[in-house]
């Protein structure tokens, strides 16, 4: 079989920063700490007034081109995962393609373009439809651009609003790729759920604390399923584990349930059982409440033990930088993870060559996804090649104020112009509407 994966990856951060401790808690009323300690966010990203998911998404799928010398006839399919479109018929890559057309000699006329929706997990999808694409061979030697780029904004005053973000991940899925290769395994968690949704309105009406919950239960439905076809997962064999992350928060109590399920039935139960007992069976239980009650009391027990800590700070928690300082991008928060799981691996000097990481996607409404990614020979020199940090460190710190008129330049109600607080430099930016009601873009040099 083909080895089909991840050949390479550029990010855009949306230009503008709200500090979340600074500037968001003290006027919210709340404790700074609720958002550093409780959700694990520290800033989240805003797209300037003239960014929108097409600038962002553009943005970045132009500087991984270039990187890569490519031309707009290497790539045979755009795909854009997005729950921020603005248009219910004209995909969101048509207006991408249009922006790259500007600055590349030739066109992506022959190139087939769509753009893929289930909430955060549709990036994830998005790859999917590329690498069936290229294993079926249908791709004439080409490549495909998935680009998953969102403006995540809630409704003021929203319990959701400290988990806002902007952001786009443009990926490269080719034959033989640099970075990762996909597994042909994967697992599935999907129900019919209502806790996160948006019926023809750009805000989501969302059920935060059940959306936690489906959450972690697509997820768990996921695990077993991915098992089911590749086998029981040992901890220990996996050096990464990105998740979708809504905020880090979110990913530490799926952490230690997905440990839980993978470490049952093993030497690491056994060897833990000394200090915290064995895990609570279902069937020693008559009553479903008692069950869960020691369920949860093994897992806070758990999750204070040494052994699960270091296999924490080693798994997940790398691929949590990036998202503490830019919040929720929806459908590029997993891909985020990913790259930052591989960037703090490549800082400490690690040769990851072979490491295998599983990959936990998720979208409300309800769907998860497992795969598992080898990463390859190449990856140190694509993974250097992100300039995130630089994106961060320039980004504009805003005042409360400010961010209220950024609230209200992106919600779609809102037909006042507003000014911008960055100068736009090499990049594509919104330049106004045209004859239809379409939006139109233009490059600044
Ligand atoms: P909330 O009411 O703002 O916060 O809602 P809270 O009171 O639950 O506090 C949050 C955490 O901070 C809690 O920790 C508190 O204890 C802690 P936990 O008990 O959960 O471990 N805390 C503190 N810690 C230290 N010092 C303090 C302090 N104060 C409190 N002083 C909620 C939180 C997540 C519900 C809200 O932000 C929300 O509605 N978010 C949007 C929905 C969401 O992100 N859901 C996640 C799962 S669904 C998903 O990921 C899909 C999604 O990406 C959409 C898609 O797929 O398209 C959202």
């Amino acid at each position: 079989m083909t080895s089909v994966g991840i050949d390479a990856i550029a990010i855009h951060a949306g230009k503008l920063k709200l500090d979340l401790a600074e500037t968001f808690a003290p006027a919210m009323g709340d404790e700074p700490e609720k958002y550093t300690k409780g959700l694990g966010l520290h800033a989240s990203s805003f797209p300037d007034t003239y960014e929108d998911i097409v600038t962002m998404g553009a943005n970045a799928a132009h500087k991984l081109m270039e990187r890569k010398g490519l031309e707009p006839e290497d790539i045979g399919r755009i795909d854009v995962a997005t729950e921020s479109a603005f248009d219910h018929s004209k995909p969101v890559s048509t207006y991408i393609a249009g922006c790259l057309e500007q600055v590349f000699e030739g066109d992506f006329h022959h190139a087939n373009k769509g753009e893929r929706k289930f909430a955060c997990v549709a990036g994830t999808q998005s790859i999917d439809d590329a690498y069936n694409w290229i294993q079926a061979g249908r791709n004439r030697g080409r490549s495909a651009l998935v680009i998953a780029t969102d403006t995540a904004l809630y409704a003021r005053d929203d319990p959701g609003e400290s988990t806002q973000g902007a952001g786009a991940v443009a990926m490269l899925i080719s034959e033989d790729p640099s970075l990762v290769e996909l597994s042909t395994e994967q697992g599935y968690g999907s129900a019919d759920e209502t806790d996160f949704l948006k019926p023809q309105q750009q805000f989501p009406s969302v059920d935060g604390k059940r959306s936690v919950q489906v959450y972690l239960a697509r997820m768990r439905e996921a695990l077993v399923d991915y098992q089911s076809v590749a086998g029981e997962v040992h901890p220990y064999d996996i050096r990464l584990v990105p998740f979708h992350t809504p905020f880090p928060g979110m990913v530490r109590k799926a952490a230690v349930l997905g440990y839980r399920h993978m470490i049952r039935n093993t030497e690491i139960e056994d060897a833990l059982a000394e200090e915290i007992g064995p895990q609570p069976r279902e069937e020693a239980f008559d009553d479903d409440d008692e069950y869960l009650d020691a369920v949860r009391e093994y897992t806070d027990a758990l999750q204070e033990t040494d052994r699960y800590r270091e296999w924490y700070d080693r798994v997940v928690d790398p691929t949590l930088t990036i998202s503490r300082h830019v919040g929720n991008w929806y459908t590029g928060s997993v891909h985020v993870a990913r790259a930052s799981g591989l960037m703090e691996l490549a800082d400490a000097g690690e040769d990851a060559t072979g490491a295998t990481m599983l990959v936990g996607s998720y979208g409300s409404g309800a769907q998860a996804e497992i795969h598992a990614e080898t990463v390859q020979p190449g990856w140190k020199d694509e993974i250097e090649a992100l300039d995130i940090d630089e994106q961060l460190e320039s980004r504009y710190d805003l005042t409360f104020e400010e961010y209220e008129t950024v609230h209200d330049a992106h919600n779609h109600d809102e037909e006042r112009s507003f000014q911008e607080f960055t100068v736009p430099d090499g990049e594509f930016v919104f330049d106004g509407w045209g004859r239809m009601g379409e939006r139109k873009y233009d490059y600044v040099e």
